[in-house]
């Protein structure tokens, strides 16, 4: 075999083997036998020397020669075996985008949460600060402060639970009033948001706990006409532009003038009725003056004698009962995931 052949055929030899390499590691032991250290053509190229020079100058360029075709064919082989592997592992380790995710539990505003927040923006929009307060009274500030005594038959009315300590869970937010009047001087104005307790059999409109929101308006020359509109602005705002309201005399010791409020109610199915929201009057001056007392008895100075004012209270779950179709105040407590669930997700 002259040289040249040999060349040849050890070039093809090698290309060869490097073609059929499918492994990195096949490849690697491919490369030692040629190109490696010891290998067939590092070899010949070290043997060079022994060659007479007229020989070795064109031995040495066709050796190279062999040498780089057998480099590039080694880079691009490795090259390609390297995607497939990649390849490989991309498909043994692909995610199925389509299947289904893991349920992740959402939470969602309680339904009588979303009517406050509903109230919260009416009254903040009206320039209302909104507060809250204990619900472990004491009778002065549940009941005497608030024109109630002892006596009172209205205390039978608000059946209550009492406490072994003499103090009771408050029967309504009214109590707020006077707290918060003791601790601010006039002008106010406050909606008081928070859980109310009365001790009552319960039935599908009666619950032992519910809520109520609380107004009180006080200043100087507040009027009956400035309540109407208040609760009529209110009225608007839970149930748009058109809505009526309707106010009849009624008795609350706190309040004199006193009156219950309804709203003129369509449902979407078309009935419409007279809808009783709740209670409201002018703030009776026994309420002034009890407060007034209590902030003597702080050494605060007397500024509410003389004073008027308006309050209302009424119950966010008659609201919610309405606006959901909730049918009975006992799903709102329950805590039964297949009645609240169905608040998830929209917010407000
Ligand atoms: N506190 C009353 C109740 O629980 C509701 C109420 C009526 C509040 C008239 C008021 C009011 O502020 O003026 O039944």
């Amino acid at each position: 075999m002259t040289d040249d052949h040999h060349q040849e055929a050890q070039q093809a030899e090698a290309l060869a083997a490097i073609a059929q390499a499918d492994t990195l590691e096949g490849l690697q032991a491919v490369k030692t036998k040629y190109v490696g250290k010891s290998g067939l053509v590092t070899k010949e190229l070290g043997a060079l020397g022994k060659l007479p020079p007229e020989e070795r100058k064109a031995r040495g360029a066709q050796i190279n020669a062999v040498r780089q075709a057998i480099d590039v064919a080694l880079t691009e082989r490795e090259v390609t075996l390297k995607r497939a592997a990649l390849d490989a592992r991309l498909a043994s380790e692909a995610i199925d985008v389509t299947l289904p995710g893991l349920p992740l539990p959402a939470g969602g505003l309680h339904p009588i949460n979303r009517v406050y927040e509903d109230l919260t923006r009416i009254y903040e929009r009206l320039g209302y600060a909104v507060i809250e307060g204990p619900e472990v009274e004491d009778e002065h500030h549940n009941f005497e402060a608030l024109n109630v005594p002892w006596y009172h038959p209205a205390r039978d009315l608000q059946d209550t639970f009492w406490l072994e300590d003499g103090r009771l869970l408050r029967t309504h937010t009214s109590p707020m009033q006077i707290r918060y009047m003791v601790d601010h001087e006039p002008a106010l104005k406050i909606v008081v948001r928070g859980k109310v307790y009365r001790y009552e059999a319960t039935d599908a409109t009666h619950e032992a706990m519910f809520h109520q929101l609380e107004g009180l308006v006080v200043g100087d020359g507040i009027s009956m006409a400035d309540l109407k509109g208040t609760i009529a602005e209110m009225a608007r705002g839970l149930y748009g532009p058109s809505a009526k309201v309707r106010f009849q005399p009624s008795y609350y010791p706190f309040t004199e003038p006193g009156a219950d409020f309804a709203v003129w109610w369509e449902n979407p199915r078309g009935e419409s009725k007279w809808l009783e929201l709740g209670g409201c009057g002018m703030v009776h001056p026994n309420v002034f003056k009890a407060v007034d007392d209590l902030r003597e008895a702080e050494g605060k100075p007397r500024v509410y004698e003389g004073k008027t004012g308006f309050a209302f209270g009424l119950g966010p779950e008659r609201i919610a009962m309405l606006k959901y179709g909730i049918p009975d105040i006992r799903y709102f407590y329950a805590n039964d995931p297949r009645v609240l669930g169905q608040f998830r997700g929209e917010l407000g």
